[in-house]
């Protein structure tokens, strides 16, 4: 192995997400980069005195791609001068981040240690918060550009999400949302769900001090969601899809099992009224 290693870390929300195994990293590290939410950033510049953003890389209206590759070549260039780098993510730093991924393979391809470590996503918050279990019914994860730009074929029976949905179709970086592309999504949705289907609106808190938001609304009024940072979007399932009887011959104890029982529950978990209390809270914050 080359002298230089990579270690890309996820940090969650706010620094109380971070995992110990991360902050170690962070902490030991001879050069570290991030992309954080405030606090995290406080957090990191205050344990490490080499800690870089690489926010200044976005830029208004600059190519999100051009922006990626600076920021990998950035990192590499720590690790190929020898130096033990940390590069710190916010939330899971796997989940919809290009460079992390650029840079673990562009290190291993060059004989570097890579590694990457994994932290709380969004979607982690959102089960928590929404009070959603991606187990019972299924759930199905889509970026909302990608969404939009292939045919689909996806199951309305399991919940879906469907993250950067301030963003459809913006392929530079923008600071405001884009309300047309969130109009045309929603018209692709109201293929499949009845206009009045509630979905929600979701941001996760980004201080341990303050509740996370969740914005409830028929399907029909989505385009005009408030859209502040960047939420996600949560669409529960329709209801529990039909059982096939060809299950029950292979499987005839299915019908008496508790877990078979407790599957055809999970239609209340996602009644609203029988949703987490805090979902008002959040509402009225
Ligand atoms: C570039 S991706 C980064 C995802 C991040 N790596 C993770 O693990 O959550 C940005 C998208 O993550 C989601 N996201 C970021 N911050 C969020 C927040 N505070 N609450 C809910 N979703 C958020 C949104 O869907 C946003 O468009």
């Amino acid at each position: 192995m080359k002298k230089g290693s990579l270690t890309i870390v996820g940090t969650g929300f706010h620094p109380r997400q971070m995992t110990i195994e991360s902050a170690d990293h962070i902490r030991n590290a001879e050069k570290v980069y991030f992309v954080a939410t405030s606090l995290i950033e406080q957090w990191i510049t205050a344990s490490n005195s080499s800690a870089e953003s690489l926010l200044r890389f976005y830029g208004n209206n600059k190519n999100r791609l051009t922006t990626y590759h600076e920021m990998v070549d950035e990192i590499m260039s720590a690790v190929r001068q020898g130096k033990r780098v940390c590069a710190a993510f916010y939330g899971h730093p796997g989940i919809f981040v290009y460079p992390s991924h650029v840079c673990i393979a562009t290190a291993r391809e060059e004989g570097y240690e890579a590694q990457m470590l994994p932290g709380v996503s969004a979607e982690d918050c959102l089960v928590a918060d929404v009070g959603m279990d991606p187990g019972y019914l299924g759930c199905q994860s889509y970026e909302a550009t990608d969404f939009l730009s292939f045919p689909r074929s996806f199951d309305c029976h399991s919940a879906l999400i469907i993250w950067q949905i301030a963003h459809v179709g913006v392929f530079n970086f923008e600071f405001e949302p884009n309300r047309f592309g969130l109009k045309k999504l929603t018209e692709k949705l109201l293929e499949h769900y009845p206009a009045q289907h509630e979905v929600c609106v979701y941001l996760a808190s980004v201080d341990p001090h303050v509740k996370h938001q969740e914005y409830w609304m028929p399907l029909s009024q989505l385009p005009e969601a408030p859209l502040g940072c960047s939420p996600t979007l949560y669409v529960p399932p329709l209801a529990s899809p039909k059982a096939d009887p060809e299950f029950y011959k292979d499987f005839p104890e299915a019908e008496s099992a508790d877990s078979y029982k407790h599957f055809k529950m999970t239609k209340r978990v996602y009644r609203r009224d029988l949703l987490s209390p805090q979902k008002e809270l959040a509402t009225k914050a």
